[in-house]
């Protein structure tokens, strides 16, 4: 990092500012490269390229990539659990795995190389953000399988940042070690920080007041509009951290301070496409659609193709050479179609945060009266204590904003402060009660 820091007074990789054609190169030399050990050594990469007719000496240019089949989540399933991996178990020196809260868990591993590589991603991230050697990093990430606790610790540690490694829960603890401690950085679940800006203002403290600088929030959707309140709140920059754990876990992509336009793909190591999720063709540039994503580094399980079901479109670099992902708007599994209208729980959170007597807080629950499916939007007041009137004029207002924003009718239900259930983690948006789903 000393090195680093020598070589380039700003900090940043020399990639980070390559021409397209530089990085186009680079991308083509790792992709063949990374194609070719899946085949070798990966039995269900083998055995899915031979099936459709693929070999990687077919890869001469970057665009060949779309001759190649894509991996879904399922495919991770049936190779349950090291079924995927390119190289020998011995190799690996870290696993990590979905909670597995539908059917079986998925798995992922790293060589140590990965985790170096993983770390470096994840420090760059940081400095996007803001982040400098020396800053402390408050870490609130669930650590263990789940990657965001320690794909964050292992790049802030890269960056040369002071490490507090808290995990999630306990959140009055969480206040104490901000208030003891006086990081500059937090690294969190957006959901969770409400909880713990809630827990700041029943301790009587005031989170402007606090030392926190820098919030790099990722592992779930949140809006511009969410942006907003957490800065104002906090008084801080709040970015964008995105990445997936069969891709690598966070650090995938990261939105910079100077510009908050949208996050950069760290393109070095991940090559995006977008697809129509219904046909699988892919679509151009600035065109919305499902993100597919080919590692170009990673060794113990290189990934081809993945389909992250995540929703976006891709856009020129701004502040890096990098191209952009426009802030996540759901996963495909996340959309609600209600009675023939799509609607994203971002959506929603958009139209709550308009409501200046509402707070960030919300649940969606879908259900069924007769052949009708309803939608009821819970959410809270901002303070104790509202008159009726007040909760009257709230429920009014958002229903009107989703009706004619979203256009869809909805049922507002406006519940007690802290009546909610909080998130420690990612937060569950929607509970459908919808009978045979
Ligand atoms: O959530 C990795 C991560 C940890 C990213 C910490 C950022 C910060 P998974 O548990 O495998 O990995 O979940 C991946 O979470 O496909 C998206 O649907 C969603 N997701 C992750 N980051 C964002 C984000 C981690 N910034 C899935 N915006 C992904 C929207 C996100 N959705």
């Amino acid at each position: 990092m000393l090195t680093r820091t020598a070589q380039d007074p700003a900090g940043l990789d020399p990639i980070e500012t390559a021409s397209r054609d530089e990085i186009s190169a680079l991308q083509l030399a790792r992709m063949k490269d990374t194609l070719r050990r899946a085949y070798e050594g990966s039995p269900f990469y083998r055995k899915q390229f031979d099936e459709a007719g693929v070999h990687p000496d077919d890869l001469k240019e970057l665009s060949d990539l779309r001759k190649f089949p894509f991996t879904v989540k399922q495919d991770l399933r049936d190779n349950y659990p090291f079924g995927m991996f390119a190289v020998p178990q011995n190799q690996i020196a870290r696993l990590h795995a979905s909670s597995g809260t539908t059917g079986k868990p998925t798995v992922v591993a790293y060589t140590q190389n990965d985790i170096d590589t993983w770390a470096d991603c994840v420090a760059r991230s940081i400095r996007a953000a803001g982040g400098r050697p020396g800053d402390i990093c408050h870490v609130a990430y669930g650590y263990g399988l789940f990657t965001g606790g320690l794909g964050a610790h292992y790049g802030a540690e890269r960056l040369g940042c002071t490490v507090v490694p808290v995990s999630g829960g306990m959140t009055e603890r969480q206040i104490t070690l901000i208030e003891d401690f006086k990081p500059s950085i937090i690294m969190v679940t957006p959901s969770y920080l409400l909880s713990i800006l809630d827990a700041y203002r029943a301790a009587g403290l005031d989170p402007r007041a606090s030392s926190l600088k820098t919030g790099i929030f990722g592992a779930e959707p949140w809006t511009n509009a969410m942006r907003k309140e957490i800065e104002e709140s906090f008084d801080m920059d709040a970015v964008d951290i995105f990445g997936l754990s069969e891709v690598m876990g966070p650090g995938v992509a990261q939105e910079c301070v100077e510009t908050k336009d949208g996050l950069h793909i760290w393109e070095d190591h991940f090559y995006p496409e977008i697809i129509n999720p219904e046909t699988g063709e892919p679509v151009e540039d600035g065109e919305q659609g499902e993100l597919v994503f080919t590692s170009l580094t990673k060794e113990a399980f290189p990934i081809i193709r993945y389909r992250t079901r995540d929703l976006t479109r891709l856009l020129p670099g701004t502040a890096r050479s990098m191209r952009r992902m426009e802030k996540v708007t759901g996963r495909s599994d996340d959309m609600i179609i209600l009675r023939g209208v799509n609607v994203f729980p971002t959506q929603i959170e958009e139209q709550i945060l308009k409501c200046a007597d509402l707070a960030p807080h919300y649940e969606i629950v879908l259900s069924r009266k007769g052949r009708m499916d309803t939608m009821a939007v819970r959410c809270e007041c901002k303070e104790s204590g509202a008159s009726d009137a007040q909760r009257e004029a709230a429920m009014k207002e958002l229903s009107h904003h989703i009706k004619s924003v979203v256009g869809v009718s909805s049922i507002i239900e406006v519940v007690e402060c802290g009546a909610l259930p909080r998130s420690e983690g990612k937060a569950k948006r929607v509970r459908d009660e919808r009978p045979d789903r």
